[in-house]
């Protein structure tokens, strides 16, 4: 069942959905209201009270020092690292040979991992970057498909207090290299692939002409997972296997204790301009915050099997594929490949096979799998599942029903989680306790004070659209951009300076009820299938086209995508468009940034609408194409 081409409007949905009584009778959190304004009359007593329950090689002297805000910092004076909890703390109790990673590749290969082994590997490769001379610090850029490695990868920099920056492995040759320019990055950590509705990605080719084009990289570790053949240079590449097969990998690694505020990974995502920021998250915040969020959200049990459908390459999968999870001590589930392949049952195909109790995934998906009709998940014995979680953009109405119904046989709550790279983990969420409406975030998270206000401070009123800010500081924030603190200040901090509010950079609403609903970005950011791109990234890939003397990008809306980029371009004086020209160019895109920046549509144009500083007036384009009103016009230069 296709999504109807007359939506619903999601904010007009009234129908409540109320949790079923086992749900609320086991949850973790039973009430929400006493608690949450205690979370924030006592914000600073709450958060110490959750890395209470974390292990410390040394307390905190302070929950929170604001003496430098917004560059606020948590927990201060502690010692940690990441992998002391989300690892080394298992190993001295009964989760040791419990399974912390159950893989399966798209293929139909299987590797498991209890706590044990995940150590063994992660200490293995530590030592290994030790020996490659990575320093406490310096940043690992991180380029794979979806297997245990990438996991494997990310927890060994941590463990010896390097810090990791992974690009998705969708991305491209340009993306790559701006990213690992911009963290300068000595290694970078690969595969020859990955498994892709049944074909073989070439990651390893991407990576050797991204690192021509970015210098620094010195050494290059390739995990073979394809087999399929690839280039390897002289004294720079190094297969993973041979690596972890000499001595030098040894099996034990000591944890290198951290201060709170180390550095634990950069993570880029797309702004306003071409260049995307590497947000900074540390090592205690960033723990305390996700933990948290994951426990009470998704009120884990000792005995679940927790799957994110997310890829690790974006915030989700750090945060809920690896990080939180493993410090819960959760059974984490982890796929490789396409859910429609080979078939449209491949993920009901793994939840009935591994016994998930819950999935967490995006509109995007679901309503991908929706298409092919309910014959495919109603084949499969879907019992397991407890409760359901969707990310990375509004759901509609029709999607969220079918995930509730189809998938969760009427009787599994959905977490519909509000939340950004910048926030480090869930911000406005329901709890399993909550009275759901469909397409609704509902409530702040414990701690987290938000508004939804006009552009003076003011809030908007109740069923009003506003822009959506965030009144306090919470431990999972991003603390700065990598290299370029004054770009966060005037990205999140300038226009509400004087209330010292953090600006989300979408629009929200907040119904009679209460109820939060958002409505989307506010600024140049597209939501394409649930990922994050800007405006200008793809202008400047396509730019980068010798034909291209200048484009423009937006997002309309798409039934499956969420959101598709359109394209408008000025070709070089002399040259005319042709459809040929057109694929080609989305072959460019395509190229340069990866296959999900390809645009949908390239339109020809002569001119494009710009203000007279001259930036291009993308609301204007997006109106016209939507047959809207164009708005306030006073600023086109012609
Ligand atoms: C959007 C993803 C509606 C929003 C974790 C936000 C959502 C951006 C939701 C951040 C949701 C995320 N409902 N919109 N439940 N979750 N968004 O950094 O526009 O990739 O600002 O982080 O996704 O995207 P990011």
């Amino acid at each position: 069942m296709a999504p109807t081409k007359k939506a619903e409007k999601p904010a007009e949905i009234k129908a409540i959905y109320n949790p079923p009584e086992h749900i609320i009778k086991n949850a973790t959190v039973r009430e929400y209201d006493k608690l949450y304004r205690r979370s924030i009359e006592d914000r600073e007593g709450f958060w110490a009270e959750q890395a209470e329950l974390l292990d410390w090689y040394q307390k905190w002297d302070q929950v929170l020092d604001d003496s430098q805000a917004p560059f606020y910092r948590w927990f201060t004076g502690a010692k940690t690292n990441i992998i002391q909890n989300a690892i080394d703390r298992h190993l001295k109790t009964a989760r040791r040979n419990k399974l912390a990673i159950i893989w399966e590749g798209e293929p139909g290969d299987t590797r498991t991992f209890s706590y044990h082994a995940l150590n063994r590997e992660v200490s293995k490769l530590a030592n290994v970057l030790l020996n490659m001379g990575v320093k406490r610090g310096e940043i690992v850029t991180i380029y794979m498909p979806q297997i245990p490695e990438l996991a494997f990868a990310m927890l060994a920099c941590a463990k010896i207090g390097a810090a990791h920056s992974v690009v998705y492995g969708g991305f491209s040759v340009e993306a790559l290299a701006g990213r690992i320019t911009d963290a300068q990055s000595r290694v970078l950590i690969t595969a020859d692939g990955g498994y892709r509705r049944g074909r073989a990605t070439k990651l390893k080719e991407i990576a050797n002409e991204a690192m021509q084009r970015a210098a620094t990289i010195e050494v290059c570790i390739t995990v073979k997972r394809t087999g399929e053949e690839v280039y390897m240079e002289n004294d720079r590449d190094f297969w993973y296997h041979d690596l972890m097969s000499m001595p030098i990998a040894g099996h034990k690694c000591e944890t290198v204790p951290m201060d709170s505020e180390e550095m634990l990974f950069i993570l880029y995502t797309s702004g306003t301009t071409g260049q995307p920021k590497g947000l900074v998250h540390t090592h205690g915040g960033y723990a305390v915050y996700t933990a948290t969020t994951h426990r009470m959200v998704f009120d884990i049990k000792e005995e679940d099997r927790w799957w994110c459908a997310a890829d690790p390459g974006w915030i989700t999968g750090h945060s809920y594929i690896v990080y939180a999870p493993l410090i819960n001590g959760a059974t984490v589930i982890m796929y490789e490949g396409a859910p429609n392949h080979p078939y449209p049952n491949r993920w009901w195909q793994m939840v009935e096979k591994y016994g998930i109790n819950i999935l967490y995934t995006s509109p995007t998906a679901i309503r991908g799998l929706m298409r092919f009709g309910r014959a495919w998940p109603d084949r499969h014995d879907l019992s397991s599942l407890r409760l359901l979680g969707t990310v990375g953009e509004t759901i509609n109405p029709e999607a969220w029903r079918w995930y509730h119904e189809v998938i969760g046989r009427g009787n599994c709550p959905i977490m519909d989680t509000w939340w950004q790279t910048e926030t480090g983990g869930f911000m406005i969420t329901p709890l399993p306790i909550t009275a759901l409406k469909p397409g609704s975030v509902t409530f702040p998270f414990f701690g987290i004070e938000i508004g939804v206000v006009d552009e003076q401070g003011q809030e908007v009123a109740t069923g009003a659209d506003g822009n959506l800010v965030i009144k306090a500081p919470w431990p999972g924030m991003a603390r700065t951009i990598h290299g370029d603190p004054d770009r966060f200040l005037e990205t999140y901090w300038k226009d509400y300076k004087k209330q010292g509010w953090y600006k989300a950079g979408d629009a929200a609403r907040i119904d009679e009820d209460g109820y939060v609903w958002i409505i989307g970005r506010t600024d140049d950011v597209i939501k394409v299938a649930g990922y994050r791109l800007g405006s200008a990234e793809v202008e400047s890939a396509l730019a980068s086209h010798e034909a291209v003397t200048e484009a423009a990008a937006i997002g309309l809306p798409h039934e499956i995508k969420g959101h598709a980029i359109h394209a408008f371009v000025i070709l070089r004086a002399g040259l005319s468009g042709s459809s040929q020209l057109e694929s080609e160019l989305k072959e460019h895109v395509g190229r340069e940034m990866g296959p999900i920046a390809k645009p949908e549509s390239i339109e020809f144009v002569d001119m494009l609408p710009k203000t007279r500083s001259g930036k291009i007036m993308r609301r204007v384009l997006k109106a016209r194409a939507l047959g809207e009103d164009e708005g306030d016009l006073t600023t086109l230069e012609e």
